[in-house]
């Protein structure tokens, strides 16, 4: 396949010499004469392991040169791919000029093309970016709408600066995100010979996974450091720790965990969080992303509030109160504190949750709800059935599979449903003006 890539930085380079390794004619393209020139004396315009050779290899093969020209460019191949720099702003805002910079060169030089051309860009952006920058660009720069002769696809990068050329030809996933209509078939075609799964999904999904990805990434970095910052002062040795949450992969380095849906609570995670947190404190640790998780957890009660007050109903029927389906436990259910913060601001509100029922809750339970929360438990229907006569706004809190009745329900006009969990995500009955609080 005849390919251009515009911007011969770390990502391009390197895409550019392993494309061309894998038999495709690669046409480099960059504004600053003197990438071009490097890339067309045989040399790598970035240190990186393994891309010098790799480069002089297809140079010589001639399999890859360099161009500043966009026109040429366009013209000579039928697929380009756009990795210029996205770098940050001082503010932290991402600067798009480069890409604004390239979807006009690119858009302009479409203009005097008649045969096919896809525009594959690559660099990392925030979702909405291609479909409200890149593409309204292009459409004006070249005088013809999307799909009028030239098609638009999302293509993350997953490669790491140090291990790139092994990352683009072994990377965790291949994604391409379309707008739906277009076949990303030249796209597959292109990662011929590259053994990932390929996945087709909508362009901001594509684009919001590489920022999950990356701050997840960042993320578990932050951890593994603050629990061995933590773990050296408590005397327990770090790499041993992590060493063992890792081999757990039920629970920790899983799925698990990892779907948005409600807040976290029960008789543990927030308990064992302010231990090991004031623990830190008592011991000058410095933990600030550890510290955070509680702090997170309760804006995301208070987001599901903000929805549920967002409806303007005032009559609430909470599905739920225990802090998960299957039990019964109400200690720092976040659903306790949900019924909390509806009660203190004036909402006239009905639970139900088959599990907890006054009448056959016995011991350290049901001495909770008597002594900690009797507000709460007055409020209690007998059936699901009476919630949903009663309220406006139905919220679904756990996933009991009692509340998947909800799927043939029939609500009145005036009825909305607010789901916590994602029990009823595109399965909600038609007409009944569903949101999620994540979704
Ligand atoms: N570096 C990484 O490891 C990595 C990994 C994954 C994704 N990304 C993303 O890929 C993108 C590129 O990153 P990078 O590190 O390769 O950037 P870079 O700054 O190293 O290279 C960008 C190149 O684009 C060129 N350029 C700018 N405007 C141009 C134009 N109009 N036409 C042609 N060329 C132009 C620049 O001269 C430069 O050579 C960024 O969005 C980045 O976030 C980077």
């Amino acid at each position: 396949m005849k390919v251009s890539i515009f911007g011969l930085g770390y990502v391009g380079a390197v895409s550019a010499g392993c494309l061309a390794k894998n038999g495709h004619h690669v046409l480099g393209v960059d504004t600053h004469q003197g990438k071009v020139d490097h890339i067309n004396a045989g040399e790598s315009p970035i240190i990186e392991d393994g891309i010098s050779n790799l480069i002089s290899t297809v140079v010589r093969e001639g399999r890859l040169r360099a161009t500043p020209d966009a026109g040429e460019a366009i013209a000579e191949t039928e697929l380009s791919i756009v990795c210029v720099g996205t770098p940050s702003a001082p503010n932290g805002k991402l600067d798009l000029s480069y890409l604004a910079s390239v979807s006009r060169d690119i858009g302009c030089a479409l203009s005097k093309k008649r045969s096919l051309h896809t525009v594959v860009v690559r660099s990392t952006v925030l979702p909405g970016t291609v479909e409200e920058q890149v593409i309204p660009i292009l459409e004006s720069s070249c005088g013809r709408k999307v799909g009028d002769g030239y098609r638009v696809f999302y293509n993350p990068e997953f490669l790491r600066e140090g291990t790139s050329i092994a990352d683009f030809f072994a990377p965790p996933m291949t994604i391409v995100g379309s707008n739906g209509v277009d076949l990303p078939d030249i796209v597959r075609e292109l990662y011929k010979g590259i053994d990932a799964p390929f996945n087709v999904v909508p362009i901001r999904v594509a684009e919001m996974l590489k920022y999950s990805s990356n701050a997840f990434h960042a993320l578990k970095i932050s951890f593994a450091n603050e629990i061995g910052r933590v773990a050296k002062k408590l005397g327990a040795d770090s790499h041993l720790v992590m060493d063992l949450v890792c081999q757990d992969t039920k629970l920790n380095i899983s799925k698990a965990y990892l779907r948005p849906g409600f807040a976290f609570g029960g008789s543990c995670l927030p308990k064992d969080l302010r231990a090991l947190t004031y623990r830190a404190r008592e011991l000058d640790v410095n933990v600030p992303m550890l510290a955070s998780i509680v702090p997170s957890n309760n804006v995301h009660v208070d987001e599901a509030l903000g929805i549920v007050r967002g409806t303007g109903k005032r009559k609430v029927g909470l599905l739920g109160l225990s802090f998960k389906a299957g039990t019964d436990d109400l200690r720092e259910s976040p659903l306790v504190t949900l019924a909390e913060k509806l009660i203190g601001k004036g909402f006239d509100l009905r639970i139900f949750d088959p599990l907890v029922n006054l009448d056959r809750l016995v011991g350290a339970n049901k001495t909770y709800i008597l002594r900690e929360i009797p507000h709460i438990s007055r409020l209690m229907a007998p059936a699901l059935s009476a919630v949903l006569d009663f309220a406006e706004v139905i919220v679904i809190g756990n996933t009991s599979q009692e509340f998947k009745a909800l799927e043939t329900h029939k609500f009145h006009s005036e009825q909305a449903l607010i789901d916590l969990v994602g029990l009823l995500k595109g399965k909600a009955p038609q007409g009944v003006a569903y949101h999620g609080v994540c979704w």
